[in-house]
């Protein structure tokens, strides 16, 4: 069982925000009132690359079409012309298949790209015709530049109280009864060690392998 797999939130109503800050920053794109470049940033298995492929969901549909750029490709100034700009022109006689917006996405980010400068030409050339999703762990290491262009918004782990209820329903949805008082004492070990929305998922698996396992042991000694 791989929980994080089966349990995968399909939208942005499924997603544990760790602040009531996180969820208004988020759900302002989501909403559709913000076309800024968006930064998402923050340690590792909190849902940066998840919410980059729900907003893009939570706005033009399942089928949305996403441009996804690998982060190397920002290294040359011609690569990044390339993969990045549509004119206004094109945009006006190819928009994507019906959709509101257009979408790039590109994960890790987790250097300073060498073509920074013909990156900053393209999201403000581009500005408020397509929407920028930028992932990364060290925000840091990003362009300065691109940071005054962007919201930056960091994602952190949801606290084991936020995450409790997510936890609840999937134990449930795999037929576990567990004690609340016993999970609540799991998840709070596990972000205390972990510090991770992934590490909670591969408890929940663990839990669920160990019922199960029972399970069959009391079927067996009948
Ligand atoms: N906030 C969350 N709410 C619900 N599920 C989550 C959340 N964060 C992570 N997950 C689960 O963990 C998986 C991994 O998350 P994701 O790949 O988005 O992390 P990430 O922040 O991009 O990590 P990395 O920095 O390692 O790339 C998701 O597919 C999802 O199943
Ligand atoms: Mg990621």
């Amino acid at each position: 069982m791989n929980t994080n797999y089966k349990y995968r939130p399909k939208s942005v109503d499924e997603f544990v925000f760790a602040t009531p800050k996180l969820e208004t920053q988020i759900k302002r794109y989501t909403q559709g009132k913000s076309m800024l470049p968006l930064v998402l940033h923050g340690e590792y298995g909190t849902g940066k690359s998840l919410l980059a492929d729900l907003i893009p969901k939570a706005l033009d549909g399942e089928d949305v079409k996403v441009n996804y750029i690998n982060a190397e490709e920002l290294n040359s100034a011609n690569d990044v012309r390339k993969k990045f700009f549509r004119s206004v022109q094109f945009d006006k006689l190819f928009s994507a298949n019906g959709q509101k917006n257009n979408y790039t996405v590109v994960e890790e980010v987790n250097f300073d790209p060498k073509a920074k400068g013909a990156l900053r030409v393209c999201l403000d050339s581009m500005a408020e015709r397509e929407l920028f999703i930028f992932t990364t762990n060290e925000v840091e290491k990003i362009d300065r530049g691109l940071l005054s262009r962007a919201e930056v918004v960091e994602v952190l782990p949801a606290p084991p109280d936020r995450f409790f209820p997510r936890a609840q329903h999937i134990l449930r949805g795999e037929g576990v009864d567990l004690e609340d008082s016993v999970l609540r004492e799991v998840l709070e070990t596990v972000f205390e060690n972990d510090y991770d929305n992934r590490a909670y998922y591969r408890a929940l698996d663990e839990i669920i392998e160990a019922w199960n396992d029972e399970a069959n042991f009391m079927k067996e000694g009948e």
